[in-house]
């Protein structure tokens, strides 16, 4: 038996603890918000936090994160959009949308540890977090949104 506190609740289930976290949050909890991209722990799309840091999903055990605090894109904020949803929202920030929940993720962990970050401390933070469609001008107007 494996537990998880996912977003607040606690979550059991039997699996293979080596399964990867991804496909435990999307194919048995369905929480379909993180993505698979890469698989490979490359591209960034599915980014959750654990314990608040962003973390890639595709890569870690289940087993590496019971009794964790783990918060996917659904629980990043309750009832109000988090600010950085709010400004991804009003800067039309995604084109396909496919990589934008782990770039929120990114986002949101990055404003949580630096409340004012400058626009290198951004590029770093974000650097690992890939968008073919190259969106990345508007992530980076939605983070300075954001951090206002
Ligand atoms: Fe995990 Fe690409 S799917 S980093």
């Amino acid at each position: 038996m494996t537990i998880l506190k996912i977003n607040g609740k606690t979550h059991k289930f039997n699996q293979d603890p080596s399964m990867p976290l991804l496909w435990v949050l999307r194919d048995i909890l369905k929480f379909k918000g993180t993505k698979y991209g890469c698989g490979k722990g490359l591209c960034g799309a599915c980014t959750v936090h654990i314990n608040g840091q962003p973390t890639r999903s595709c890569v870690l055990p289940v087993s590496a994160v019971e009794g964790q605090e783990i918060t996917t894109i659904e629980g990043l904020s309750e009832n109000i959009d988090h600010p950085v949803q709010q400004a991804w929202q009003e800067l039309n920030v995604p084109q396909c949308g496919y990589c934008q929940s782990g770039q929120m993720m990114a986002a949101a962990a990055l404003l949580e540890s630096n409340k004012a970050p400058s626009e290198q401390e951004i590029e770093m933070a974000m650097s690992g977090n890939i968008c073919r469609c190259g969106t990345y001008p508007r992530i980076k107007e939605a983070i300075n949104r954001a951090a206002e």
